[in-house]
């Protein structure tokens, strides 16, 4: 299977200069680089998609950083999966960690967001973690059964291919504090079991697993090589592109 590494740009990227010299730099960075064994994808703010979309080059494929579970019609300030499709999104990352904080996604609105994402062929990466209470609570387990088995509901395992779950411990996101490689590879495993549960185990070997949370050019053989990861979900340093495309060629090779 091959490796993915996905930059959620997040909030940020203020004004069309920001972005031309962010599209202009990571372009520049990618240069004559081959990744041959991994996908790249930027998930930047919705108003840059388009942009995006037209300037980024082959190597790099598109994703958003949320969606509306409906196709069209009076949801003020939303945005369609049909949108995104149209607009050349492949990916839409679902659930994360500041959307469930900030705007109380619960897991059953989630599972309605990936139910029509892969309707119209959108791929959702999917955010699970727990808590820093959590995990002082050896509720780690407990967590990621809930809330892969409810985000998952439904969902037919001749889909799973086309879903990511990306493991990102709330308590890693933003700090700078990672967990251990055997820390990560015992939620990958904890996954891979709540996977095979919901697909069976044919299907769930398809879904790929990332690891998320301040991972940067340092922490990356730790937190993706070492535990086997799929890939990685990155914050910060890809609003850098030299790093940004540093980690890539760390796990690329
Ligand atoms: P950081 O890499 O900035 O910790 O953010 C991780 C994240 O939330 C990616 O979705």
């Amino acid at each position: 299977m091959g490796k993915m590494v996905i930059g959620n740009l997040k909030m940020n990227i203020l004004s069309v200069s920001e972005r031309e010299q962010y599209i202009s730099n990571l372009k520049k960075e990618l240069g004559k680089k081959e990744f041959s064994k991994t996908e790249i994808v930027v998930c930047p703010p919705f108003v840059h998609l388009e942009s995006f979309g037209k300037n980024i080059g082959q190597k790099v494929k598109l994703g958003a950083q949320n969606m509306f579970p409906q196709r069209e019609g009076s949801f003020t300030g939303e945005i369609s999966p049909a949108m995104l499709k149209n607009i050349g999104c492949e990916y839409v990352i679902l659930g994360h960690s500041e959307r469930r904080k900030y705007f109380d996604e619960t897991d059953k609105e989630i599972n309605l967001k990936v139910v029509e994402a892969l309707k119209i062929g959108l791929k959702p990466v999917v955010c699970v973690g727990e808590t820093k209470a959590e995990k002082e609570a050896n509720q780690i387990l407990r967590v990621l059964t809930k809330q892969i088995k409810e985000v998952l509901a439904g969902i037919s395992r001749t889909k799973a291919e086309q879903i990511t779950i990306a493991y990102e411990p709330v308590w890693a996101v933003g700090t700078d504090i990672v967990p251990t490689s055997n820390e990560i590879m015992e939620a990958k495993l904890l996954i891979k079991k709540i996977l095979i549960s919901i697909f069976d185990k044919k299907y769930a070997g398809m879904t790929k697993i990332l690891y998320g949370g301040s991972v940067n050019s340092k922490t990356v053989l730790e937190v993706c090589v070492d535990p086997a990861m799929d890939g990685v979900l990155i914050g910060r340093e890809s609003l850098i592109p030299y790093e940004f495309v540093k980690i890539a060629e760390i796990i690329n090779n």
